[in-house]
């Protein structure tokens, strides 16, 4: 028998077990291999009936996507081909789900007429995060079996659902009492069926699945939900499936369904998705540390600093069962640090993601201090202080003097030296950057700045540390504004020279959000604070001595006090949630620009898109050259899940590859020259940027 899987006939039963690790992805030939021992079970007398399993403890977890987009994925016998044939065999067929079923995963277990699981499993349709649907009869049989709008509410999250969900689903039809009992309980489960002479397939598992929903539910779900998936195509495409699962019999469903997987996979925006998969997967690949690198044990965190970082830091390690020391200076700012903490729990609870007795359970992790000697026991301590040097030095000093030998100390500075933080303890081994994103608990990016001197074990840890807690961890090396931010620099300048030279703040942003960016530049200051965005600027003065032209259209802004949002008035006025330009901003851009002699215009919105898009992805290559980033595809994730940027155009790097760099190139020479004195400081290709073009490289590496 095929290696893949293994197969043995005990007491009537053919046991089918799928061995591909790490995951069982259900490439071609494991494919082949399930459908030989499938027909071998079906063509033996002394076979009654057929569990299938994962001999390596895990189910499968789908369609294996490094096929997508060859020829591979629908190589004989394709995935829903094979489904079909199992769906056909006379012999009842139980799944015996262990850890996880995932697309097609999930497919392969629906085509089995029966399913246990175990207590841990977790089952889902998670294609949508492929830019893809099921396409291996999920958008069909799944209706079916728990009903459109269940069906339809996990295919389009992705969010696996939890064993004893899917079991009240009735998408598991038991559970098994133990991991280890799993595969006993499903040879258990196939014998009571072949004793009772039960069908290869339950005759009431597949009723109409739109029963009990209102008529047009789901024509009014698609304009519900429409603005919502602005110009993404695969939610769109998995609810055409499911109005077919509503329409249509099932053998033409299953063709509508294929088809409509095909346009999905054929599209640019799958690509760019399955690029992020793999990218995040290769984010956790860092030269210097492998799986041998030992792990600090992460058993206790205190976090310095209890305001708008500190608190939603803390959060995070609470919200994974490890406990928080919180200090602050004074107890009035600790109060109103823990009081906030109480507050956003409590959003979560009036949402109902959260029941009040874990409020109190996450609670009961944070302990407040005054105190440094209450962080001598602390694994991790992390620093989220005002953004001054000489602060952040003190307390590292003090740090150096309290914490335990082999304590891990991160800083969650946004742009401060992480080097120079570290050199002012005994330990700049220990020392490391933890770059949260605001809101701390909810952003998912965490940039892991590795200082000079960080130890491998200190950033292995980190970055293991980073994915318990929920993050994408990327690594960073030390520089201004680490990835993003240093990225967001010369993005955001162009958006304000803009405004200079002619555009409005809501013609920028609207290009920009016209991309699928969750925000504009402009929105994004507003949100985050004029004022903040001032100070930060203030502290690099020096950095861009040379030409402060495009900077003071913000530093007028602070001086009238139009710190965004909070005050009603920044870049933009506001009115409760509606903003629009401001006659006041375009005023104050029209007399910079006199006083700074930059001429006046209408600006088009491809340039628009040129200026703010090329110069991030130049500076992106930049980093590349100078080993900030290790790779293009971690800076694609910095962007992606720091900085709202849409992951179906798979990140500015991704981004620049598509449009082409030798165009990304030819555009930035092109306002070089086109801009002026301006255009000289500014429009420099990174020299990396011309060596890949001369190279005719299509790909973003280092050469
Ligand atoms: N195909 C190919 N490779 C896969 C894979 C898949 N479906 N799922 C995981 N892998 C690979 C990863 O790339 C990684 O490889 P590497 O070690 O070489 O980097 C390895 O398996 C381990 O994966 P993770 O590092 O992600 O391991 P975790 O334990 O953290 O997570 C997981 C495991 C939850 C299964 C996660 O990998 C995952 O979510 N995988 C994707 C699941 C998915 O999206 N399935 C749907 C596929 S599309 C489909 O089925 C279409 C169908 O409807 C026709
Ligand atoms: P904040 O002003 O909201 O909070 C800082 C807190 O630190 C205050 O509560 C203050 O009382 C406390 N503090 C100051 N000095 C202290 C000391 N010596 N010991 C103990 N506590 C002290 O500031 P915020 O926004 O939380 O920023 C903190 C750090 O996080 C800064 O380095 C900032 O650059 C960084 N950061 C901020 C982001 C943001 O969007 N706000 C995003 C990412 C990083």
């Amino acid at each position: 028998m095929n290696a893949l899987v293994t197969y043995q006939v005990e007491d009537n039963l053919a046991l089918i077990g799928l061995v591909r690790p790490p995951v069982n992805a259900l490439g071609q030939p494991l494919r082949a291999a399930i459908l030989e021992a499938c027909e071998r079970a079906a063509a033996d007398p002394a076979v009654k009936a057929l569990v299938l399993h994962g001999a390596n403890g895990l189910f499968s977890a789908g369609a294996d996507i490094s096929e997508f987009g060859s020829d591979a994925s629908f190589a004989a016998p394709d995935l829903p081909s094979l489904l079909l044939r199992l769906t056909r065999l006379d012999k009842p067929l139980v799944a015996a789900i262990g850890k996880l079923a995932l697309g097609g995963g999930l497919e392969l277990a629906l085509a089995c007429g029966y399913r246990i699981g175990e207590p841990g499993t977790r089952v889902g349709l998670p294609e949508i995060n492929l830019g893809l649907l099921p396409g291996a009869g999920g958008t069909q049989r799944l209706p079916r079996l728990i009903g459109a709008k269940a069906a339809l509410d996990m295919m389009l999250s992705g969010t696996p659902a939890s064993a004893d969900r899917a079991r009240a689903l009735g998408i598991l039809d038991r559970l098994s009492t133990s991991t280890e009992s799993l595969l006993d309980e499903a040879c258990a489960y196939a014998r009571e069926l072949i004793d009772s002479q039960a069908p290869a397939r339950p005759a009431a598992s597949f009723p109409a699945p739109a029963v009990g929903l209102p008529e047009d539910f789901l024509a009014r779900f698609r304009q519900d939900n429409e603005p919502r998936w602005k110009s993404r195509l695969a939610p769109r495409l998995v609810l055409s499936a499911v109005e077919a699962a509503c329409l249509l019999p099932l053998e033409e469903g299953l063709a509508r369904e294929v088809a409509l997987f095909k346009q999905a996979e054929a599209s640019a925006q799958s690509q760019a998705l399955r690029h992020v998969f793999f990218a995040e997967r290769e984010a956790g690949k860092v030269p210097g540390i492998d799986a041998s690198t030992l792990l600090r044990p992460i058993r206790k965190v205190a976090v310095i600093g209890a305001g708008t970082m500190g608190g939603g830091i803390a959060m995070n390690f609470a919200n994974v069962g490890i406990p928080v020391t919180l200090l602050e200076r004074q107890g009035q700012a600790l109060d109103r640090g823990l009081s906030q903490i109480r507050n956003n729990y409590g959003i979560s609870v009036k949402r109902g993601k959260l029941t009040e007795a874990k409020l109190e359970q996450r609670m009961a992790l944070l302990t407040g201090t005054l105190d440094y000697a209450d962080l001598a026991d602390a694994d991790l301590v992390i620093e989220a202080v005002f953004e001054k040097m000489e602060i952040k030095q003190e307390v590292f000093r003090t740090l150096d003097r309290v914490c335990k030998p082999g304590a891990i100390l991160a800083t969650n500075t946004s742009s401060l030296d992480v080097d120079q933080i570290a050199a002012v303890t005994s330990r700049p081994q220990d020392v490391i950057g933890l770059h949260f994103f605001s809101p701390a608990n909810v952003m998912r990016l965490l940039e892991v700045v590795r200082g000079r001197e960080t130890a491998p074990d200190v950033l292995a840890t980190t970055l293991k540390m980073g994915r318990t807690i929920g993050k994408m961890p990327v690594v960073s090396g030390v520089c201004f504004g680490f990835i993003g931010n240093r990225m967001l620099e010369p993005y955001a300048r162009e958006a304000h020279r803009l405004v200079l030279e002619g555009a409005t703040p809501s013609q920028v942003d609207g290009v920009l959000t016209g991309l699928d960016l969750n925000m504009g530049v402009f929105s994004m200051l507003d949100l985050a604070g004029v004022d903040v965005n001032f100070l930060v600027r203030d502290s690099n003065r020096a950095a861009f001595a040379h030409d402060e032209s495009y900077c003071r259209l913000g530093d007028e802004l602070y001086a009238l006090g139009r710190y965004g949002q909070k005050t009603g008035r920044g870049f933009y006025a506001y009115e409760g949630r509606n903003r629009q330009d401001d006659y006041e901003v375009v005023a104050l851009a029209e007399r910079l620009a006199g006083e700074l002699h930059v001429p006046r215009r209408p600006i088009g919105d491809q340039e628009i898109h040129d200026r703010c898009l090329f110069m991030l992805i130049n500076e992106g290559i930049q980093l590349l050259d100078e080993g900030i980033a290790l790779r293009a595809s971690d800076i694609d994730l910095v962007w992606i899940n720091g900085y709202g940027f849409p992951a179906h155009l798979g990140g500015p790097m991704y981004y620049a590859e598509q449009l082409g760099l030798d165009k990304v190139l030819a555009g930035i020479n092109h306002f070089r020259q086109a801009l002026g004195e301006y255009g000289e400081m500014w429009f420099q290709p990174a020299p990396l940027l011309e060596r890949l073009v001369a190279a005719g490289k299509t790909r973003i590496e280092t050469i």
